[in-house]
């Protein structure tokens, strides 16, 4: 077989500031599978991961835990390193940028812009998010559009990157390679930022220290994102002295494929590659940028405090577990719920109940009935026999496009298939009168159809539960799957008189009280960590819905610039309302026409909890309004204030706000 070549790919590099969850595991997980799959299907796969640790953000994260950046920055690292270990995560490399060999190459590269002629010194004045790492294009004071936290006046002497010199040509890129940016939405969006045109970007700051200098004007540090997307190149041995480095630099840049959270596709798909650009770089094949897992309907994140550790799931069900989950039960790029729930019931319906079963009651079977020794068929069903290579064909197409949920449907209808069979030919039974002899031959007939669909499904299955798949496959006498060349499954690999290796369970049924086990786990890890606990303030501002929500940890400045006068508060004047009419608004599947009396008067207010809340369930319900919002249109129908309701969040619905005992119509909140 010719050797289909190399293949590079990366996970983001996650910021120390706190510790991992599983939205930082959900990336390196899907890195992983798709790692796996390449070195199964022969490539020569170089699959990297690391640890983003400069900035001011953990500049300020490691004084507020008092103690030196650098010290700080070990403890987080290793910590993301150890659970990746810890899950099996195969990745070749992990690059931290503290790292000596990222600081020199990084130094080498800020060096080669500038001689190129794309980074000059100029003045920046204007504002910056500290959260985001993120220059802002607006006025004082103004919050981050980004993440909604107010942004900080610098003004300081500064390194620019021509960014301005790259807009026709990223045009021009994204043109020629419409696979560079995935999937479609995000491509769009990158599209139409540089098309809103590119402004210069300052690349160095003076105001903090905890970054790599830049060569020879030790009072600038270079910019984080700067310094952090270099890492690509950086950890391969790009710019290394050593010649062994950079020829495996030469080998497998350009990457194959960045994989990255959407809420970075900016930093990814439109500053990389004009960095690239102007050093004279190749750059990546693609970008992949995928959704955000939601936990209790908002983005998990560590600002948020609404996580989920990846330690908890595994010492209750185990990494398998986990992976299946988040490949099989969120559609990649979009965004997915987690729950405990959700994650117990597809463990035991498809992995304890579907693929577990299957390969535990086949093996028991041929140990049962052939003493542990695959049977020879003498005729196989072609549902199962001929139909696998499509089932192969069709998992394969699935997975290069990314799609692994269909991908694992594929393989799942296969063991539903396999499933049936036996079921349907019964082999346990006896079958009337037939001769001992052809008894015989019935059942390695469907034993053997069953052993070998298992033994595809196994082979296929094998980078996204690769624990199961190593017991599954040395159950079937076939030894270590990891020496095993899985690089053209097709039907009839499986020779008779295989003898069965050691059976045992593979997906034993979750207990009864894994759900509150891992709640409880993570209950007692928030206790153990209250310094990690960063309560939000409020629901996220509207115009920060679907981002991180407006928390105070690394900037708690901004946080009291956010603080209002009780004069503010009352100029907003909240009201109970009682609602007398509603009903939904033709051709608008969100918006609800209310019509509702405050006591003193009847307005109409268009509020958009039509998908929360049936229009006849409102009738006569009392509801808090904002009585002094100045009118506006919405489908031509004017809305004259608004009703208050929680976690108007992108998945989430509204909940109207109420109160427990009787009020009266038409009083004040205040
Ligand atoms: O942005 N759902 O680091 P970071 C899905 N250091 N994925 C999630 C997630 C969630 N709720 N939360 C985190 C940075 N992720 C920079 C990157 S790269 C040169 C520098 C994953 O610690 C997802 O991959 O904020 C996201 O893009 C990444 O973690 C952000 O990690
Ligand atoms: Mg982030």
């Amino acid at each position: 077989m010719s050797n289909p070549g190399k293949y590079y790919l990366t996970t983001p590099i996650y910021y120390v500031n706190a510790r991992p969850h599983i939205g930082h595991a959900y990336t390196t997980i899907v890195a992983d599978v798709i790692a796996r799959r390449k070195r199964a299907l022969g490539f020569d796969t170089r699959f990297l991961t690391g640890t983003d640790e400069h900035g001011q953000k953990i500049e300020r994260s490691a004084r507020q835990a008092g103690i030196a950046p650098q010290q700080f920055t070990d403890t987080v690292a290793a910590e993301f390193k150890g659970l990746w270990d810890r899950m099996g995560l195969s990745y070749d490399d992990f690059i931290r940028t503290t790292e000596p060999r990222h600081k020199r190459a990084v130094q080498k590269f800020f060096t080669l812009l500038k001689e190129r002629g794309y980074i000059y010194k100029g003045t920046y004045t204007g504002q910056y998010c500290v959260f985001d790492e993120l220059y802002v294009d607006a006025p004082p004071g103004s919050p981050c559009p980004d993440c909604g936290r107010i942004t900080e006046t610098v003004s300081e002497e500064n390194y620019f990157f021509k960014l301005s010199a790259f807009e026709r040509k990223l045009l021009e890129f994204y043109d020629r390679n419409p696979d560079f940016i995935r999937p479609e939405t995000r491509r769009n969006e990158v599209i139409s930022f540089v098309r809103s045109g590119l402004r210069d970007l300052s690349v160095s700051r003076t105001s903090f220290k905890w970054g790599i200098p830049v060569p020879d004007d030790e009072k600038h540090v270079i910019y984080v994102w700067l310094d952090a997307l270099a890492n690509y190149i950086t950890a391969l041995g790009w710019g290394s002295d050593d010649a062994k480095e950079r020829a495996r630099f030469e080998k497998f840049w350009p990457a194959d494929l960045h994989i990255i959270g959407k809420e970075i596709s900016r930093f990814h798909c439109v500053y990389w590659p004009a960095f690239l650009m102007a050093a004279g770089l190749p750059l990546p094949k693609s970008i992949v940028a995928h959704g955000w897992l939601l936990f209790e309907e908002s983005k998990m994140s560590k600002s948020r405090g609404n996580i989920v550790r990846a330690e908890t799931i595994l010492e209750v069900l185990g990494a398998d577990a986990l992976r299946y989950f988040l490949l099989r039960e969120i559609v990649f790029g979009q965004d997915g719920s987690f729950s405990f729930d959700a994650l117990v019931q597809r463990y035991n319906s498809d992995l304890a109940n579907g693929y577990g079963n299957l390969a535990s009651r086949t093996l028991a079977m041929i140990q049962r009935y052939f003493d542990g020794t695959v049977p020879g068929a003498a005729a196989c069903d072609p549902g199962l026999c001929q139909d696998a290579a499509d089932y192969i064909a069709q998992f394969g197409k699935e997975f290069e496009a990314l799609n692994f949920s269909r991908a694992i449907e594929t393989l799942w209808s296969y063991i539903a298939a396999v499933d049936g069979f036996l079921t349907a030919r019964a082999p346990w039974k006896t079958h009337g009168d037939v001769s001992e002899e052809d008894l015989k031959q019935y059942r390695a007939d469907v034993l053997y159809t069953a052993a070998e669909a298992i033994r595809i499904i196994t082979a296929l299955v094998c980078p996204i539960l690769p624990d199961a798949a190593a017991k599954v496959w040395s159950q079937l006498g076939l030894g270590d799957i990891r020496k095993a060349d899985l690089r053209n499954i097709q039907w009839g690999g499986l020779q008779p008189g295989t003898k069965l290796g050691e059976l045992g369970p593979v997906f034993p049924r979750a207990e009864k009280d894994a759900i509150t086990r891992m709640q409880e786990l993570e209950q007692k890890n928030n206790a153990q960590k209250p310094e990690e606990q960063n309560p939000t303030i409020g629901p996220a501002p509207a115009e920060a819905k679907g981002v991180e929500a407006a928390a105070g940890q690394v900037a708690p400045h901004a946080q009291a610039n956010e603080k209002i006068s009780i004069d503010d508060f009352m100029k907003v004047e909240l009201r109970v309302a009682q609602i007398k009419v509603a009903e939904r608004v033709p051709k608008a599947d969100k918006l609800l026409r209310l019509e509702v009396d405050l006591g003193y008067e009847q307005r109409q207010i268009l509020a958009g909890i039509a998908e929360a809340y049936e229009p006849e369930s409102l009738i006569g319900r009392k509801v808090v309004i904002v009585a002094n919002l100045a009118p506006r249109k919405l489908r031509g129908l004017e809305s004259n204030g608004m009703i208050v309701a929680a976690s108007l969040d992108e998945k989430g619905k509204p909940v109207l706000a109420g109160f427990l005992e009787e009020v009266e119509i038409g009083a004040r909140l205040k």
